[in-house]
């Protein structure tokens, strides 16, 4: 037996589902039920009826499937696969800046721990921050942990007074422009699509910025037959299926996120197998208090097109 067909029947047998997102392995995107960006997969986690969710992602996606999902089991293939950037904020930052302004939202980019979602009012994702933050009444807005995304928001809702905090994405901090601007050269006919992560000068350079879900469907209807891609190079095995007669080019110091990569077939067969790595919120107050600046988010995004909503099939 391989290993896909392994995990197919302990899958069976578990009622269990895997939700992975585009980042991991392109063996771990073809074992998994789903496919998605970080939206998508937290509107996956609370409509799927398993018992058990296999979550091929970094640790705040468990989490938040966990918060969202108190009754189910949530298993993790690794640990210790985590989002730096999930940790990049103070509650000091935030207790600052609710002293400084009376109308203050906290709004929480997804990629956070669930503590610093206990702090938060709303949680949004790379794909409905903007649309969140507009219909906020609030006029003052921290943005935490990514400083990046919440410049790309802000320029998007120039009505609303940002304060920002320093965090960011390591992975996609470290694009460099240059090596964007040479690819260009390059390839003059190739569009250049960016993830709001990146840094402002790679944001400038782009046609089109958005979630890795929204990168996929702006190729997909495309009709540009050559694209550079200002992202984790996982999206690629997506992009290509998507957009089989199209090329695509990453930039030369490949964007590699190590969190995903931790993840493999091996490890799922283990949790799968053995039920270890359960995603446990042991802290009541903090995990309800996480739970509803998530459901925030849900209820905010309702009605907002899902991309991507079907079965993985690489
Ligand atoms: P998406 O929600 O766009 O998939 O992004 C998740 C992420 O971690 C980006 O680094
Ligand atoms: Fe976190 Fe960056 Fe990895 Fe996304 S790519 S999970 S933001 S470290």
């Amino acid at each position: 037996m391989t290993k896909q067909e392994e995990i197919q029947k302990l899958k069976e047998e578990k009622d269990a589902v895997i939700l992975a997102h585009y980042y991991v392995r392109p063996e771990v995107q073809e074992a998994a039920d789903y496919i998605g960006d970080s939206y998508f997969l937290s509107r996956k986690a609370v409509e799927l009826p398993h018992r058990t969710i296999v979550f091929a992602g970094v640790t705040f996606m468990g989490e938040s499937a966990r918060l969202l999902n108190p009754e189910k089991t949530v298993l993790m293939p690794d640990m210790e696969a985590d989002c730096p950037m999930a940790h990049m904020v103070t509650k000091e930052t935030v207790e600052r800046a609710r002293a400084q302004y009376e109308d203050l939202a906290v709004v929480c980019y997804i990629n956070s721990t669930a503590e610093i979602k206990s702090w938060s009012d709303v949680c949004v994702t790379s794909a409905n921050a903007v649309r969140i933050v507009k219909n906020l009444p609030n006029r003052n807005i921290l943005f935490i942990p990514d400083r990046n995304l919440a410049h790309f928001v802000a320029e998007k809702v120039p009505e609303k007074q940002f304060i920002y905090n320093d965090g960011y994405c390591p992975v996609h901090e470290h694009i460099k422009v240059e090596e964007i601007r040479e690819l260009g050269r390059q390839h003059p006919d190739a569009r250049v699509l960016a993830h709001p992560e990146c840094s402002s000068a790679v944001l400038a350079a782009a046609d089109y910025i958005g979630s890795t879900s929204g990168m996929i469907d702006y190729v997909r209807k495309s009709e540009a037959a050559s694209f550079i891609i200002g992202t984790e190079s996982g999206v690629g095995c997506a992009l290509r299926q998507a957009r089989g007669d199209a090329a695509f080019f990453f930039p030369r110091t490949e964007p590699v996120c190590a969190g995903m990569k931790l993840v493999t077939l091996d490890k799922i067969i283990d949790v799968l197998r053995n039920g270890g790595n359960e995603m446990k919120m042991d802290d009541r107050q903090t995990s309800a208090a996480a739970k509803q600046t998530l459901t925030r988010m849900l209820e905010l995004g309702k009605g907002m097109e899902i991309k991507n909503d079907k079965r993985a099939v690489l």
